[in-house]
């Protein structure tokens, strides 16, 4: 019995050794001290001893299991820190990595042009304004000096909702609006949507962008609105470009006139965009009817002022080569993600 002790001693400290998880100390708990295990088995056995030797061996016995139990604690112990250890060293992270980049969406190629137009705008000492898509006749036609019989009032151009409410066909009732609201000194554009009854094709659609342009105050002359028209276009299209106005017929401008831009695509001497040509029509603009100032509460004697208005869509498909103004409108990422 006593050699058989001695055994199981040495067996159990070896095999505690050699131990590598947790589950495998287990299985030598249960092999030596389970209840079926070696050393309880033969525990079971110390009855059959003569009672001298029985207090003998069942010390060594107890401090076998004492010792066992011992190294499996000890051991156990030394596995969940090697353990522990592994997996920190397994987890750590490396903070110098760079992170993983989530995709954001880009700017659409209107608003980016959008962004510039006001920038050049702000700093010429312009502030930005909205109004609504939603607009009465009043402010859409009546108040800018259409006549009874102008043709944009027909409802083959014009999005009426009812009688008096239309979609705007253009972002000039906002002049009207600012001059009632504000009154002067004004220096503002006014970005937003509008709304023509067209076909839609290659360069029209029934829903398209205006930047409208307004200034008001005491002394304000035709010079001022080409030299303000002129440095906008030289800051949009670069440093080299020449603007061009002719005599054009607004009735709520007067005198009024288009301004065109050498193309920026060949500087002028002809190509595809501006149709050879070498000029590209960019803008409606000017001085503002003093009927238009009247209407508004403002004295034409003693203000004047200058307007504009331009197709924002117009601007980006010639600015990015586009072809087709419907590509702005369809959502199509293969071709928003070229901006
Ligand atoms: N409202 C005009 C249009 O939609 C554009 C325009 C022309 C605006 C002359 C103006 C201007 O402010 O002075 O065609």
């Amino acid at each position: 019995m006593k050699d058989n002790l001695e055994r199981i001693k040495e067996e159990s400290s070896d095999a505690i050794k050699k131990v590598q998880t947790l589950k495998q100390l287990d299985d030598i708990r249960v092999r030596y001290l389970g209840k079926k295990g070696e050393l309880t088995l033969l525990l079971r056995e110390m009855g059959k001893l003569n009672p001298t030797e029985r207090p003998i061996i069942g010390q060594m016995a107890n401090d076998i299991r004492n010792g066992i139990n011992k190294r499996i604690e000890e051991a156990t112990i030394n596995l969940k820190k090697k353990d522990l250890e592994l997996r920190l060293q397994h987890e750590s992270i490396d903070v110098t990595i760079p992170g993983k980049r989530k995709k954001i969406g880009n700017k659409h190629p209107l608003t980016k042009v959008l962004d510039e137009v006001i920038q050049i705008f702000i700093g010429m000492g312009f502030s930005v304004a909205e109004g609504p898509e939603i607009e009465t006749v009043y402010y859409n036609f009546d108040a800018l000096n259409h006549s009874e019989t102008h043709p944009a009032r027909d409802m083959q151009d014009t999005f009426y909702i009812t009688e008096d409410i239309l979609l705007r066909s253009s972002t000039s009732p906002n002049q009207v609006r600012i001059m009632e609201k504000q009154g002067p000194p004004i220096r503002v554009i006014v970005p937003g949507k509008v709304f023509r009854s067209d076909q839609i094709d290659a360069t029209h659609s029934p829903m398209f962008h205006q930047i409208e342009g307004l200034v008001v105050d005491k002394g304000i002359t035709m010079a001022n609105l080409k030299g303000t028209l002129e440095v906008f276009a030289k800051m949009f299209y670069g440093e080299k470009t020449k603007t061009k106005f002719r005599p054009h017929n607004f009735p709520f401008t007067e005198p009024s006139a288009e301004m065109d831009c050498t193309c920026s695509s060949c500087n002028g001497s002809g190509c595809h965009i501006c149709k050879d040509t070498g000029w590209i029509e960019i803008l409606g603009s000017g001085m503002v009817h003093p009927n238009v100032l009247a209407n508004c509460g403002i004295d034409p004697e003693i203000y004047s002022g200058f307007a504009f208005g331009m197709g924002l869509d117009r601007i980006a498909l010639l600015k990015y080569d586009i072809s087709d103004l419907r590509l702005m409108f369809e959502n199509d990422k293969r071709f928003l993600m070229q901006f």
